[in-house]
C-alpha cells in the first residue's frame, strides 16, 4: 500500500488554517502572534494551550501535548493518520482520493477465526446434551433464548481439545489459535482448549468484531474454580481498551444520549432485560481512560451503576475522577442493600431496575457526600471536622443553592446548628482566598514542623501507594497548604488512573511533567524530593505532628466559635460541646 506523498501532506497542511480548525473545538484568544485556550488534552482552569499560526503547530505547556493540524485531528477525533489527512483535505475542498492508502483491517483474519470459534460455541450450546444443561442454567437465571441470541452466548465443551481439533481440521492454523489465546500448550506439548465446560460470552469491539471471550462456570462441580476466565491480552485484545457490549448498545446510546456503566457481563445482560439497552461494562477491573474516551465518542453523559458493596463504591469513586477529567457529565446510582443489578431484578422484578436507575441518580457531589458520610463516626469531633472540610471543599466553588443545601444537610447529620456550620464554611473558604479577617481564627504561628510535615508526606505518597491509602484513611482531605493539596491531587489522580491489575507505581518524571512552573519550583525547593524515603517511623512522626496541628487548630476554632456566638445560651452550648469532645477524644488527651 503506497504511503501518502510528502507533497500531498504539505499541500493539505498549507490549505488548512490551523487557528480556524482548532478554534472549532477550543475557544482561542489572540496574544501577540499566538492564540491561547484551555487545553483539550488535559483538565485545566487557566489556558496553557497555544496555537502558532506561523509554524502551523499547537503546543500545551501544561501537559506537553504538541503537533500539527493532522495530529490534532487524529487525537481529538480518534482517527488514523490517513483518515485525518482525508478529513482535512475534504475540509479544504481539495478533492483528493485516498482510497489507495486505506487497507482492509490487517486483523481481519484473526477476527474471522474468533468468529469461527464463536459459531462453534453457539452450535455446541444449542445442539448438544451438555448444551441443554447450560441452557437450563441460563433459563433459571432469567436469560431466555432471545437474550442468548442478542448476546451471542455459546458453550465450551468439557473435552480437552474439541475446539482446537475442530478448527484445525478446517485448516485454521494452530499458531493463530494459540495467538488468540483459545488454545494452550501443555508441558508435554499437547494442545488443549483454554475454555472448557464454560458458558461463553463473546467480547466484541465497537465495530462488532469478536476480539476475545469470557467463560463462566455453570456446573455445580466447578463452583470452586474461578467464576470467569477471560482471553489473555492478544494482538487484537487489550482489556483496558474495550467495553463490553458497546457495539450492541450504540443504537440505544444514540437514542437515549447516555451510557449506563456496570461492572460485569451479567449486569449488562440483566439491564438489557430490564429495558436499559444503553449499557456497557468495564469487565471487573477499574475503568480506564481509554474506556472513558470510547464512550465519549458517543455521548458525554455517563451513569455509573456499580455493585452496591464497599468495593463497588470505592471503584465508583475512582471512576468519577477519571470521567470528570474527560469533561463528561457523570451521575451515580447506588443500588440498595449491596445488591448488584442482577440480584436487584431477581428480588424486585425487571421493571423496577429501570425505575430505580431513572429515579435515584446522584450527582458527583451527592455521591461524595454520601461516601464520606458513610465513614464518619459522628461521636468523634475530629471526624466531624474532617467531614465538614471535605464537604466544604466539595461545594465551595458551586452555586449558592448547592452550598445552602449541603450546609443544611451537614447541620442535620452533625447535629450542629445551621448557623455554626455556615460560619465555619465562611471562615474556611475565606481563609483560602483572602488574608485573615477579624472574625477568622488566628492562624497558628506557622511552626515549621507542621508545614514541613504537610509537605514532606508527599515524598511518601510518591514512593508508595500504601501511604496514600493510609493517609487518606486517617486524614481525609486534610492539608495545610493549598499547594500541597494540589500536588497531592495530581499524585492521587495518577494512582487512580492505574487499573487494579497493574502495579500501583508512579514515575517521578510523569509526575513532574504535569506540574506548572510554580508547582515545580515548590516541589523542587520546598518539598525537596527524596527518592529514598526513610522509613515507617519517620512517616509516623509526621502523622503525629499533623494530628497535633489539627488539635491545636480545633481548640482555637472552638474558642473562636464561642466568642462570636450570638447568645449566652449558644455560648454555653458550644462550650459544653467543646469540653465533652475534649474528654472524648483520646487523641487529644494523649498529648496533653
Ligand atoms: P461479578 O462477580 O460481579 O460477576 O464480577 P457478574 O458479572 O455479576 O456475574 P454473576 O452474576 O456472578 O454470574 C464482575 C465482573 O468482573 C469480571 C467479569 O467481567 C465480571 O462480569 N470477573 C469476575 C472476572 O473477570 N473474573 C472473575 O473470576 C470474576
Ligand atoms: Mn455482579
Amino acid at each position: 500500500m503506497p504511503l501518502i506523498s510528502d507533497q500531498t501532506i504539505q499541500d493539505v497542511l498549507a490549505n488548512t488554517d490551523i487557528v480556524d480548525l482548532i478554534g472549532e473545538t477550543v475557544s482561542l484568544s489572540k496574544q501577540g502572534k499566538s492564540y491561547f485556550g484551555l487545553c483539550p488534552f488535559h483538565n485545566e482552569k487557566t489556558p496553557s494551550f497555544s496555537v502558532e499560526p506561523e509554524r502551523k503547530t499547537f503546543h500545551c505547556f501544561g501537559c506537553g501535548e504538541k503537533g500539527d493540524a493532522i495530529s490534532f485531528v487524529q487525537k481529538t477525533r480518534n482517527m488514523s493518520f490517513v483518515e485525518a489527512v482525508e478529513t482535512l483535505a475534504d475540509r479544504a475542498n481539495m478533492n483528493l482520493d485516498f482510497s489507495a492508502h486505506k487497507t482492509d483491517d490487517p486483523n481481519a483474519r484473526l477476527y474471522g477465526i474468533n468468529q469461527d470459534a464463536l459459531n462453534f460455541y453457539k452450535l455446541y450450546l444449542s445442539n448438544t446434551k451438555q448444551g441443554q444443561t447450560a441452557l437450563d442454567y441460563l433459563h433459571k437465571r432469567g436469560i431466555e433464548d432471545d437474550i442468548i441470541q442478542t448476546f451471542d452466548l455459546g458453550l465450551a465443551p468439557g473435552e480437552y481439545d474439541l475446539l482446537t481439533k475442530t478448527l484445525t481440521d478446517r485448516d485454521v492454523l494452530v499458531s493463530d489459535l494459540y495467538d488468540l489465546g483459545l488454545t494452550k500448550q501443555s508441558k508435554t506439548d499437547q494442545y488443549y482448549d483454554l475454555f472448557r465446560n464454560r458458558i461463553i460470552i463473546p467480547i466484541k469491539d465497537e465495530k462488532g468484531n469478536t476480539v476475545a471471550f469470557s467463560g463462566r462456570v455453570y456446573l455445580d462441580k466447578d463452583e470452586s474454580q474461578a467464576k470467569y476466565i477471560n482471553s489473555p491480552q492478544t494482538k487484537i485484545f487489550t482489556k483496558s481498551n474495550v467495553l463490553y457490549n458497546l457495539n450492541n448498545a450504540r443504537a440505544a446510546i444514540e437514542q437515549t444520549k447516555r451510557v449506563v456503566l456496570f461492572e460485569g457481563y451479567m449486569d449488562v445482560i440483566a439491564a438489557h432485560r430490564a429495558g436499559i439497552a444503553e449499557s456497557v461494562a468495564s469487565m471487573g477491573t477499574s475503568l480506564t481512560r481509554e474506556q472513558v474516551r470510547l464512550i465519549k465518542k458517543h455521548t458525554d453523559h455517563l451513569i455509573i451503576c456499580y455493585d452496591g458493596d464497599p468495593a463497588g463504591i470505592e471503584a465508583t469513586s475512582r471512576a468519577i475522577n477519571l470521567i470528570q477529567n474527560e469533561q463528561m457529565n457523570v451521575e451515580i446510582v447506588l443500588l440498595p442493600d449491596r445488591l448488584d443489578p442482577d440480584d436487584y431484578i431477581t428480588k424486585y422484578g425487571k421493571d423496577k431496575l429501570k425505575q430505580f436507575i431513572d429515579n435515584n441518580r446522584m450527582d458527583s457531589i451527592a455521591f461524595r457526600y454520601y461516601k464520606n458520610n458513610m465513614d464518619i463516626d459522628f461521636t468523634k469531633m475530629l471526624d466531624i471536622e474532617r467531614f465538614k472540610k471535605t464537604v466544604f471543599d466539595l461545594i465551595k466553588n458551586t452555586s449558592h443553592t448547592i452550598i445552602e443545601t449541603y450546609i443544611r444537610r451537614l447541620a442535620t447529620d452533625t447535629k450542629l446548628s445551621i448557623e455554626s456550620i455556615r460560619q465555619d464554611f465562611e471562615q474556611y473558604t475565606k481563609r483560602n482566598i483572602e488574608p485573615i479577617g477579624k472574625r477568622t481564627v488566628k492562624q497558628l504561628p506557622i511552626d515549621s514542623k507542621y508545614v514541613k510535615a504537610d509537605r514532606f508526606v508527599l515524598n511518601y505518597f510518591l514512593a508508595d501507594y500504601k501511604y496514600v491509602v493510609d493517609f487518606n484513611g486517617e486524614f481525609g482531605m486534610f492539608y495545610i497548604s493549598d499547594m500541597v493539596r494540589d500536588l497531592r491531587m495530581i499524585i492521587e489522580d495518577m494512582y487512580f488512573a492505574i487499573p487494579d491489575d497493574q502495579p500501583k507505581t508512579v514515575a517521578l518524571a510523569d509526575f513532574t511533567a504535569q506540574l506548572t512552573d510554580e508547582q515545580r519550583a515548590f516541589f523542587e525547593h520546598k518539598v525537596k524530593y527524596k527518592d529514598q524515603i526513610v522509613e515507617q517511623d519517620e512517616y509516623m512522626d509526621f502523622k503525629d505532628v499533623l494530628n497535633e496541628y489539627l488539635r491545636t487548630i480545633q481548640y482555637q476554632k472552638w474558642n473562636e466559635e464561642i466568642k462570636v456566638a450570638p447568645t449566652i445560651e449558644e455560648k454555653i452550648k458550644l462550650a459544653e460541646y467543646r469540653d465533652l469532645k475534649l474528654k472524648e477524644d483520646n487523641r487529644w488527651t494523649k498529648k496533653r
